[in-house]
């Protein structure tokens, strides 16, 4: 007899997951393949929808031969997730048109500009529930409707990074609210696509996939893509969410109060609310929720795992050989090194801006900065005060959602940084409140997984499904005294980015 299950597929931006879940939630296999991303400029960042494909496939198939074969497993229904505001542009034929323009590209100040010219920025807001943003979907597709004029005409479909994936499935044009709404060009209070902006944005409705619910049926997956995966065709799969809103419902964040911080290549702060809440200095974003009638407040740190990941590939060679013959995780030496070193890593500070910023301040022109580099210091100080920078960002998106009266007294964790004890504890000693993961952390493509059981009929809702399948793990409290030695360096911290604001205008335009 076949046993039943749930697949969760999350295109992240250093790997594709596919997860497979029995229907108890226990994790059956899962696999990632991994890609790079290309910056053919400071401040820009490609990847090809065509490596999010391969790594999806590769995953289904690796999944479905560690269950044992279609034959000892029957897929319910699946879910996708992915990195949000990429633009992924087709032609007629579905043929992938140029490279997609992922979600931490800054090429877009111009046409934040122009933006502001056509529809208003009051109208943008009052509209989209966000300021104009330059990592958003809208300004990437201005961009190349001005630059790449000839890319654009023939341009047929325009899709977000996991809608191709749907695509490629299913042969359906889809997408869901929650992803979509990060692409600045829907009603987010209407959740649906907005005529007033498109039109004068001047995007054509029918570019435009057809918008779903997170948990809705999309389509079934066709017979063409049984070769490349393995997969039988007639699976639902569902309209999924943003890697974000998915690992909304990985934790267990669904109802109104309930924060998560997610540290993967971005950072980021979530909170569910059971009504729009838009922050007018554009400091944090608005957007549907992957649950049916909520939203969500949402900071995004541009340069988090990112900024270790580069640390990692440019300076801590040696760990990296070193964690290759022992068969472990480099991040894992990393962690032991930057454990040792006090709070403040002897006086060093990381601005995490490789990538400009977004919250709290949306900036494409900032970049990162060691501020107090001393000849006492080592790769080890680098480490920490990569970390210690990134949890800073984290906090001052905190203070944010405090101000705006988002109750912040509980935070699950996730993403691959959860990984590290040293970053949670961070992060609860800088929040003053307790800090947990749950008890898989499973993240992104566990919340797709348990959005396709809800579409499947597993599920009789989301609150039910996560009240099921996500437990709380292991919680760290904070600690007083390190809450204490923490808060010279956050406010200098916080002052850096205001010094420097100007000079980082300079430098872009030499
Ligand atoms: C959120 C954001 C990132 C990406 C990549 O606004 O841009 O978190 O979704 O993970």
């Amino acid at each position: 007899m076949s046993m039943k299950a749930l697949l969760g597929i999350d295109i992240g931006t250093s790997g594709t997951k596919a997860a497979l879940y029995g229907t108890d939630g226990s994790r059956i296999a899962s696999y990632t393949g991994e890609y790079s991303m290309a910056q053919p400029h400071n401040g820009w960042a490609e990847q090809d929808p065509g490596d999010w494909w391969k790594a999806a496939a590769d995953g289904i198939r690796a999944v479905l031969a560690k269950a044992g074969g279609t034959g000892s497993v029957e897929i319910a229904g699946i879910g996708l997730s992915g990195q949000m505001h990429g633009l992924v542009m087709l032609d007629r034929e579905g043929k992938v048109l140029r490279p997609s323009i992922i979600w931490c590209d800054q090429r877009t100040e111009a046409e934040i500009a122009e933006m502001d010219r056509l529809v208003s920025r009051q109208r943008i807001i009052e509209i989209t529930a966000n300021v104009p943003m330059t990592g958003f979907t809208a300004a990437k597709i201005l961009w190349v409707k001005k630059n790449e004029p000839e890319i654009y005409e023939k341009c047929a479909h325009i899709l977000l990074p996991k809608d191709y994936i749907r695509y490629k499935l299913t042969g359906e044009f889809a997408t869901e609210v929650s992803d979509a709404s990060g692409m600045q060009l829907m009603d987010v209070a209407a959740r649906d696509w907005s005529p007033e902006i498109l039109s004068k944005l001047g995007v054509d409705r029918a570019l435009l996939a057809s918008m779903h619910e997170s948990q809705d049926v999309t389509g079934l997956t066709s017979s063409g893509c049984a070769a490349e995966t393995g997969l039988p065709s007639g699976i639902p799969v569902v309209g999924g969410a943003g890697d974000n809103p998915a690992a909304a419902i990985g934790t267990g964040v669904v109802t109104h109060g309930k924060a998560f911080t997610t540290i993967g290549s971005s950072a980021v702060v979530y909170a569910v609310s059971d009504e729009v809440r838009i922050d007018l200095k554009g400091r944090v974003h608005a957007l549907c929720a992957s649950v049916p009638g909520k939203w969500t407040v949402m900071s995004c740190t541009q340069g988090a795992g990112l900024s270790l990941q580069w640390l990692r590939n440019n300076i801590c060679t040696e760990e990296m050989r070193a964690a290759e013959a022992d068969g472990v995780d480099p991040y894992v030496l990393m962690d032991r090194l930057a454990e040792v070193v006090p709070i403040g890593s002897e006086h060093l500070l990381f601005l995490p801006y490789l990538m400009g910023e977004r919250s709290p301040h949306p900036d494409p022109d900032c970049r990162g900065v060691f501020f107090g580099l001393s000849g006492i210091h080592r790769r080890d100080h680098l480490i920490r005060s990569v970390m210690e920078g990134v949890a800073f960002s984290q906090l001052e998106c905190v203070e944010v959602f405090r101000e705006m009266g988002v109750p912040v007294s509980d935070m699950m964790v996730t993403g691959g940084g959860a990984k590290s004890p040293l970053w949670r504890q961070m992060l609860a000693d800088l929040y003053g409140c307790p800090v947990s993961v749950p008890s898989t952390n499973e993240g992104a493509a566990l919340g797709a997984a348990i959005l396709a059981g809800v579409g499947a009929g597993e599920f009789s809702n989301l609150t039910e499904a996560c009240g099921e399948w996500v437990g709380k793990g292991s919680t760290l409290a904070p600690d007083q005294a390190r809450t204490e030695a923490y808060q010279p360096y956050f406010s200098l911290y916080k002052k850096l980015y205001l010094s420097l604001k100007d000079d980082y205008k300079t430098l872009s335009r030499i």
